[in-house]
């Protein structure tokens, strides 16, 4: 089995002298009644699963989810470009460039601080052919130093067809920022994912390690001279992953996730000199997304505290964290005021808003339990937040609760990771799970034909999209398990994409509980 290079590994030796403290509380956090805990390694497995269910292009010998079949084999063909491959983002057949580098960022993230986990549960090198599927893309859509496609369809007229893609009849059009037509996000989240995949392979793969870093400094250089939201660009991503926050964050994620794989000082620099111009310790926010990413900087700043040889650059970095661990209390409901921290439902899920609203919620309990490990290793008790003191046991455990309501532990008793345990939504709203698979019935089904015959039927979808997580619940932890209710039933390759690495966490936590069960 691959053993990854673990930047900030759990004190797992029994010499650490945090061990016994740390137990205690796992064996806390595991025992209480009003805590449940779910089969972690099987919601592990199958959210792996579900990256397979969203390639495009042409499909491996050892592709797992057979439902599926080769689709958009031509793509880039018009514009003469090879784009085949890559990952349809949510229940269409749009290849957004912006929301699958930040899948892929958010894979390779999880993989950095929990691989040994994830390695260790037999499911690495499921993790990495993750995010292989997305850095081969990346790839070939970075076809010189100024130019990255950005998108293959329209979400337009695909969304006037209901098919399955491998029959797919809409336009392939390809679309690419450039010197004239530039996009500083699009570029700095797709050098962030490469950055961070370099990181991934570095060990295993040095070689395609090399090649992506290449392609991460080139795309940074590029965002970072050529300035400009990639909307204005590319007008047709408008009204679906349009950058509201726009590029300044995307420029100091990719300089970050650079340092991080090379530890060129330049890169530092760069996330240290523009802290206040790009917006690193001005922003407090409460959302961490495919668009906003200052919380995910943020946290990354406080990591480099940990390390000594960071001590120079200690007061633009303490403020990055001050930042960063507002995000942290919002998610706690500890900030002082209702509009400094994020809203939960009656049932305990954060809920910023209604429209696939569990992306926040797996993306908030990624970094809650990042920073409960964090705590730990500076040896801090707490986390000071406005209205109290939090401690890392309850970071861990908030971060455990997110994830206990999406597997299940709902008023609904509902899971959202679709595939696992005895009751999860049936008509996810998603072209190829709705309609018969292309390998049972290879007949032609038309763009209409798809909306009379599939996407009406209040039938269950003859394939099972294991483990996407959908949109979820309603303010009310109420959910409608219709097709047509895309707000809550459709998935995206990143709401699942964080929970990777902690579920496999979780998976371990639960296992060590129990070998302290017989111990105590
Ligand atoms: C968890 O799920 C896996 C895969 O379905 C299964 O093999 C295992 O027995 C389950 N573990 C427990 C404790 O139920
Ligand atoms: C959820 O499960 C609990 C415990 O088994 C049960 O009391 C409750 O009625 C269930 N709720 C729903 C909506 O099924």
């Amino acid at each position: 089995m691959m053993m990854m290079n673990i930047r900030t590994p759990l004190p797992v030796s029994s010499h650490n002298c945090c061990f016994f403290i740390l137990s205690f509380f796992i064996f806390f956090i595991f025992t209480k009644s009003t805590t449940p805990s779910h089969n972690y390694s099987d919601a592990l497995t199958k959210s792996l699963l579900y990256f397979e269910a969203q390639r495009s292009g042409r499909l491996p010998y050892n592709q797992r989810v057979t439902w599926r079949d080769n689709s958009g084999l031509t793509d880039g063909l018009d514009q003469g470009v090879d784009l085949v491959g890559g990952y349809y983002d949510a229940g269409d057949h749009v290849k957004f460039g912006l929301p699958m580098a930040y899948t892929v960022t958010m894979l390779s993230w999880s993989i950095i601080e929990y691989g040994d986990y994830i390695a260790r549960a037999g499911e690495l090198e499921h993790a990495i052919e993750a995010i292989k599927w997305g850095t081969d893309y990346f790839i070939k859509a970075h076809t010189s130093p100024n130019v990255l496609w950005a998108e293959v369809g329209d979400g337009d007229t695909d969304h006037y067809c209901w098919q399955r893609p491998e029959d797919m009849t809409t336009s392939r059009q390809a679309y690419k920022i450039d010197e004239n037509n530039p996009g500083s996000d699009l570029a700095g989240e797709t050098a962030a994912a490469m950055a961070a995949a370099s990181i991934v392979f570095k060990k295993t793969n040095p070689h395609y390690s090399h090649l992506l870093l290449h392609h991460a400094q080139q795309l940074f250089e590029f965002g970072d001279k050529y300035r400009g939201k990639y909307d204005e660009s590319v007008g047709v991503v408008k009204n679906y992953y349009t950058s509201v926050s726009g590029y300044k964050d995307e420029l100091l994620w990719a300089a970050m996730w650079l340092y991080k794989a090379t530890e060129n000082q330049g890169y530092l620099s760069y996330v240290i000199d523009n802290a206040d111009l790009l917006g690193g310790i001005g922003w407090s926010i409460t959302e961490f997304s495919w668009d906003v990413k200052y919380a995910g900087i943020q946290v990354l700043a406080s990591q480099l505290l940990a390390d000594e040889k960071h001590t120079k650059h200690k007061d633009i970095l303490e403020q990055y964290k001050s930042k960063g661990e507002y995000y942290i209390c919002s998610c706690l409901n500890k900030n002082n005021g209702t509009k400094n921290n994020v809203r939960f439902t009656p049932g305990g899920l954060i809920y910023i808003r209604q429209w696939n609203n569990m992306q926040y919620v797996s993306s908030g309990a990624f970094l809650t339990m990042l920073y409960s490990d964090l705590l730990q290793k500076w040896k801090r008790k707490s986390l000071h937040c406005h209205e109290k003191e939090v401690t890392p046991q309850e970071l861990l455990e908030f971060s455990k609760s997110q994830v206990d309501y999406i597997l299940g532990s709902n008023p609904l008793n509902m899971s959202y990771l679709v595939g696992f345990g005895p009751k999860f939504p049936t008509r996810v709203h998603h072209r190829g799970a709705s309609i018969v698979s292309y390998k049972e019935n290879k007949g032609f089904i038309g763009c209409t034909q798809g909306y009379d015959n599939w996407y009406g039927s209040s039938d269950p979808n003859p394939n099972v999209v294991v483990g996407a997580l959908v949109g979820g619940p309603n303010h009310n932890d109420q959910f409608n398990d219709k097709r047509g209710n895309y707000m809550q039933t459709e998935a995206c390759t990143y709401n699942t994409a964080p929970l990777v690495g902690i579920f496999a966490k979780l998976d371990y936590l639960k296992n060590e509980n129990e070998v302290l069960h017989f111990s105590y």
